[in-house]
Parts: C-alpha cells; sequence; structure tokens
C-alpha cells in the first residue's frame, strides 16, 4: 500500500525566493515528526510541496495514518456515507461528528485535524456557525474546522475565523447542496461556473479561510485558482494542480461497496480482504480449527486434579438435583 512503509527522507525543494532548501519530510516515527499547523500548510504551498490529506472517522485508523506521516487528517462528514451507511451525508448530526472526531484526536498526534462542519450547523446563522465549530475544537480534539459553499459562507467563516479557530473551505462539488445540484457531479466546466468559482475562492480566502478543498472540478480550473490565491488548495477529482491532495479513506482502502468515484484510485480492496478473513473464521469455527492449542488457556495438573477432588467432594455433599 502506498501511504505504508514511507521512509525518513530529505529531499531538496525549491524555496519561493528562488533558493533552495533541505527540508526533512515524513518520518515512520511520530514522535521525530513535528505537529501540522496552518503555518505548515503555507509553508508547503510556497516550498511547492504537496500537501498529503486523508479522511478518518477512528481511532486506528488515525492512528497509523499519523504514523505514515499524513499532513492533515479530515473527520469528514463522509462519514455518514462510508461508516454510517447513510444515502448521502445530510442526516449527519454534530453529536455524531463530534464522537468521532474524539476518537481521531485520540489516535493522531502530528497531523492538523480538521472536523467537517455537518448539514444545518453553520448555514442558519452566523452564531450557530461559531458555536458549532467551538464545539469541534473544545469537545472534539481538533485543530480547524471545513465548511461548503463560497460567497453565501463568507460571514460564517469570517465570524469562525475572528474567533480564532482556522476555517477550510470547500467548493465545486459540495455534497450537502447534493439535490440543489442534482447530484454528485462535477462542477465549474461553463466558462460562467468557473468564474464563479474563482471569484469564490478570491472570496473565501479575504474571509480569512486557511485552505480550500477543490472538489471534482476541471483540472485546468483548479490549477489557475490554485495559482491566483495564496491559499493551499486541496483537490479531490481536481488534478495534479492543486497544492494537496485528499480522498476518502473508504474509497482508498476500498472498503465502501457502493460505488467509487471516477477520481478515487485504489490502493487495496479491504472488502474483499475482510469478506475473506470472515469466511475463514466461519469455517475455522464450524469445522474446529479455531481455537487451536495455541488460543487456549491451560492450568497445571496439579490444579486440575485438586479441582476434580474438590468438585468430587462438591457432588457428595451437595449430590446433583435431575
Ligand atoms: O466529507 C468529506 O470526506 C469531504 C472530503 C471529500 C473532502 O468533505
Amino acid at each position: 500500500m502506498h501511504l505504508q512503509g514511507r521512509q525518513h527522507t530529505k529531499r531538496t525543494l525549491p524555496l519561493s525566493e528562488g533558493t533552495l532548501s533541505t527540508v526533512t519530510s515524513i518520518s515512520t516515527n511520530a514522535s521525530q515528526r513535528k505537529k501540522v499547523t496552518t503555518l505548515t500548510f503555507r509553508q508547503k504551498k510556497e516550498r511547492g510541496v504537496a500537501i498529503t490529506m486523508l479522511t478518518a472517522y477512528d481511532y486506528p485508523t488515525a492512528l497509523a495514518m499519523d504514523k505514515a506521516g499524513i499532513d492533515c487528517i479530515l473527520v469528514g462528514d463522509s462519514l455518514g456515507m462510508v461508516v454510517l451507511g447513510y444515502e448521502n451525508t445530510l442526516p449527519v448530526t454534530m453529536e455524531e461528528m463530534l464522537h468521532h472526531a474524539r476518537a481521531v484526536s485520540r489516535g493522531a498526534k502530528n497531523a492538523l485535524l480538521v472536523g467537517d462542519m455537518p448539514f444545518m450547523s453553520y448555514q442558519v446563522s452566523t452564531e450557530d456557525a461559531v458555536r458549532n465549530a467551538g464545539r469541534f475544537l473544545q469537545q472534539g480534539g481538533m485543530d480547524a474546522v471545513k465548511l461548503e459553499g463560497g460567497r453565501e459562507r463568507a460571514d460564517a467563516v469570517r465570524a469562525i475565523v475572528g474567533t480564532g479557530i482556522p476555517v477550510m473551505g470547500h467548493l465545486g462539488l459540495t455534497p450537502q447542496s447534493v439535490h440543489q445540484l442534482g447530484g454528485f457531479r462535477a462542477q465549474g466546466k461553463t466558462a460562467s461556473a468557473a468564474k464563479r468559482l474563482l471569484e469564490d475562492a478570491k472570496i473565501l480566502e479575504d474571509a480569512g479561510a486557511f485552505s480550500l478543498v477543490l472538489e471534482s472540478v476541471p483540472a485546468r480550473l483548479a490549477e489557475t485558482i490554485s495559482k491566483q490565491i495564496s491559499i493551499p488548495t486541496i483537490g479531490i477529482g481536481a488534478g495534479t494542480g492543486c497544492d494537496g491532495q485528499v480522498l476518502v479513506t473508504h474509497d482508498l482502502l476500498g472498503l465502501f461497496d457502493r460505488f467509487t468515484p471516477k477520481f478515487v484510485k485504489q490502493y487495496a480492496n479491504f472488502h474483499e480482504e475482510m469478506n475473506k478473513a470472515f469466511a475463514e473464521y466461519i469455517e475455522d469455527v464450524e469445522t474446529k480449527r479455531f481455537p487451536a492449542i495455541e488460543h487456549t488457556v491451560e492450568m497445571t495438573d496439579d490444579e486440575w486434579n485438586e479441582f476434580q477432588r474438590l468438585t468430587l467432594n462438591v457432588e457428595r455433599i451437595l449430590p446433583r438435583k435431575n
């Protein structure tokens, strides 16, 4: 799997000033890594080093990702679909998000942790948006929040950033607007839609967002946006011109059985692996191959003999009733 087995490496990277700098990157030893912050994001963009981001919803996945050296973990509201089995992300609540955010924060110590604000947690009022964003930091152990939308969310972004909480924007295919968009479909494919997306990106940057997810938009539009704003863009189905990449981990691992978007590269087929393991277990139990001797607790012969002597006595004193 690509995310595993990465070594402590040194790379020579161009800086924005045109000089060269040796950057020590990615370590399998989490304790050697420094905590990734929004400042790291900015520096990576300046240096032209790709930002890596994945979703996680639980402790073991977050731990494995953090050890592999991921820059950023998003507790995405995609958890509604890939973990909780909802049809889309709309039913996901703040309580569900916080429950999973806490698990992720216990597993990952170095990655920047971003909590995805669920549908209706920031759209009704700026006060709601600020209060719920705060809950991600106070109760969920997150470092930042993400919310969907462009100009119509500028006030919410400004207010949240104003309280000291970093905000990641999300433009293009915004799954919480699935019904308005007419399905999970690519965005920004016409000249006017592309122009609006570029404007929205600049508005979010002005509102104080530290980064921007661009989902399912034409690669050349994503590249143009990435060049025209100073904050890093994180692409998903948006080509290589973005400053970083994100995928839904269950897509990458082949754990989501319903569909795999065209832009996903599947690095493993865990659904098939799980299926195989479960079928083997069932067969082992049915044929009594499991548990084997090495999975069994033993006691000494002396204790066993004593146990038999004691229980024989018990039987003699209290004869078994039929
Ligand atoms: O919820 C999520 O996982 C996301 C990513 C697709 C960026 O928003």
